[in-house]
């Protein structure tokens, strides 16, 4: 399977343990960095459909203010109920103060 990665953002833009919010390719996606490290995932909870941008970064994990479950910015998955269920995440490259997301073509 193969990956077009597009341009997102400036590195600049996205600020560290904070949300950063575009949409691309009709998706509303989150941009975080965490330790530097840039993470991207879909702004939509799979619980009830509400906007994960609402909460907040908690480590590597995105925390819905709904209901509270957390989801890790890494592989998408539910660390906590009522979540049962991953949210979508991105692949992301960074180039000198670029930043690209990958969609799966
Ligand atoms: S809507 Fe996100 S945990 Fe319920």
């Amino acid at each position: 399977m193969s990956v077009e990665y597009i341009e997102a953002a400036k590195l600049s833009d996205i600020p560290e343990s904070g949300i950063h919010k575009l949409k691309l390719k009709g998706e509303p996606l989150i941009l975080t960095r965490v330790n530097g490290e840039v993470f991207c995932c879909i702004d939509r909870c799979s619980h009830e459909d509400v906007p994960l941008s609402l909460g907040c970064i908690k480590g590597d994990r995105i925390k819905c203010s709904y209901h509270g479950s957390h989801f890790s910015l890494r592989t998408g998955e539910p660390t906590d109920e009522p979540a049962d269920s991953p949210i979508r995440v991105f692949p992301v490259k960074v180039e000198n103060d670029k930043v690209y997301i990958g969609f799966e073509l």
